[in-house]
């Protein structure tokens, strides 16, 4: 049942009804209770176009800051954020009511409306200090809204009953594609900002978060360097190799953190259906505890503080140079779950901490860059068993039953969807989370690009990034 939009503004926000008040007491914490007049406001923003910035925008502007330069930039993103935010907070408004008493899409609703009255309440950025505050505001943001995104996975999985499953993804692209927006938007202003204060220096081939001379093959090395590295640590395996092979010269204007985190999932997926199907015997007695130790050895907040410190540094001194079920089973779900294993340290021994399973010689994953004038691609092989024809259709869905897997998200409740994530085990590579092809396909869409599949179910799967660089960037149509 869809309320009406003014009746849906009137929805008691705070107040859980009797049939789920013992699920919603999240609910009950939270100060934002929109009502008629805040939604005539809110209508009023979303009903304004947002304006598309281009990532040659992003570099042209940021390549010679000014004083004036930096307070127009502070000005857009101000007046920016409140309008983005008004139109996901009427895509929450037009959910299914049902599918808004969720604790986890309530508590992501509540956030957006509080993000939206924050930044409207801003008054216009007229000097350096003001802006010193802006950043720290957009800084807070940032980091608050790392719980977004395993809430909303969380939320659609329970609700997957009440909506309908193009709803459903429909609805999830919109929210992170937005997000990554948003994101993009406040990063590089922060980034610009402490860099003209000085607090900041970058190496030159970097304009706030975008790098001008990213090295194809070096995103590569990296992603495969991390990924091996996580297996090496959570199964206690000499993984299988990656090959690179192709335009190993090629540079591109992007943002790292985004290219970064697609070929970082790709190869992760290969290695994973490679070891399943030539060393099945290491994922299974692999203890899940060695890379959930190092989880539970930090807080959250201390491993996400140095993951974002991590990618600051990398920002600033970069140099160049399986099988999924249709049904779900207990096996989509992390042990911790179904099981009373839990994440505690003493939990369990860590065989993989001492000893090294032996692995029969593993197929490399080979990774190939393509580069012509307006596409960049690269292309993932694996010899790891391809994808069932029963799976394929569902990779990138978010309501399908497979994706009991956002479950798990109960273990990982900050994300940022950044690779250093991964390296500092946030994400531990035995805790199936079902968004890394999602995910990846929203980072590509973003500047125009798309990722494909192509499995030959027995053999292996090729996976295909294809990135619009040049000027192709230019002609992309964009909507809120
Ligand atoms: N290269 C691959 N080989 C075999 N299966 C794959 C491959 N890539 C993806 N898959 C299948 O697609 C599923 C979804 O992948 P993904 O979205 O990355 O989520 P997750 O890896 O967390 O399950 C995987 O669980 C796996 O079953
Ligand atoms: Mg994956």
């Amino acid at each position: 049942m869809t309320l009406p939009r003014s009746l849906r503004a009137l929805r008691p926000k705070t107040r859980p009804t009797a049939s789920c008040r013992s699920s919603c007491s999240i609910s009950r914490h939270l100060t934002t209770t929109p009502n008629f007049y805040h939604n005539r406001v809110l209508e009023q923003y979303a009903a304004q176009e947002t304006r598309r910035v281009t990532l040659r925008q992003l570099t042209v502007f940021g390549r010679t800051l000014s004083e004036d330069k930096l307070l127009k930039s502070a000005n857009y993103v101000r007046a920016e954020l409140p309008v983005r935010l008004a139109h996901r907070i009427f895509d929450f408004q037009h959910l299914p009511f049902i599918v808004g008493t969720n604790p986890h899409i309530e508590h992501v609703y509540n956030l957006y409306w509080a993000a939206f009255e924050t930044f409207k309440a801003i008054p216009p950025i007229k000097t350096l200090e003001q802006n010193r505050d802006f950043c720290e505001t957009l800084e807070h943001m940032l980091n608050a809204h790392l719980v977004a995104i395993p809430r909303l996975a969380m939320g659609i999985a329970e609700s997957s009953l009440h909506l309908n499953p193009r709803e459903a993804d429909r609805f999830m692209n919109e929210m992170l594609r937005s997000r990554i927006g948003r994101r993009v938007l406040a990063e590089q202003h922060i980034t610009l900002s402490h860099v003209f204060d000085g607090r900041e220096s970058q190496d030159e081939s970097f304009i706030g978060i975008v790098n001008t001379k990213c090295r194809a093959v070096d995103v590569v090395n990296k992603c495969a360097a991390i990924v091996g590295r996580v297996f090496e640590d959570g199964f206690g395996i000499k993984p299988p190799e990656v090959h690179v092979d192709g335009h190993l010269d090629a540079t591109f204007t992007y943002i790292p953190d985004q290219i970064e985190y697609i070929v970082f999932e790709l190869l992760k997926n290969s290695m994973w259906a490679t070891l399943d199907k030539h060393a099945p015997h290491v994922l299974k007695k692999a203890p899940q505890s060695v890379a959930e130790e190092k989880v539970a050895e930090k807080s959250t907040i201390q491993r996400i503080g140095e993951a974002w410190d991590a990618n600051a540094r990398l920002r600033t001194t970069h140099s160049p140079g399986g099988t999924d079920h249709m049904t779900p089973t207990a096996d989509d779900i992390h042990p911790s779950i179904t099981s009373t294993s839990s994440l505690s340290p003493s939990s369990s021994s860590s065989p993989a901490m001492t000893t090294s399973l032996s692995t029969p010689t593993l197929p490399p994953i080979r990774a190939t860059i393509g580069a012509a004038s307006s596409l960049l691609t690269f292309r993932i092989s694996d010899q790891g068993g391809g994808i069932p024809a029963s799976t394929l259709p569902y990779l990138y869905s978010y309501s399908h039953p497979s994706k009991r897997k956002f479950l798990n998200f109960a273990h990982v409740p900050r994300l940022a969807a950044k690779v250093e994530e991964a390296e500092h085990h946030i994400v531990p590579p035995s805790l199936k989370l079902g968004l890394g092809l999602p995910m990846s396909k929203v980072y590509a869409n973003y500047w125009g690009g798309d990722i494909e599949v192509i499995t030959l179910d027995g053999y292996g799967t090729d996976a295909y990034v294809g990135l619009k660089v040049g000027n192709q960037v230019e002609n992309l149509t964009y909507t809120a």
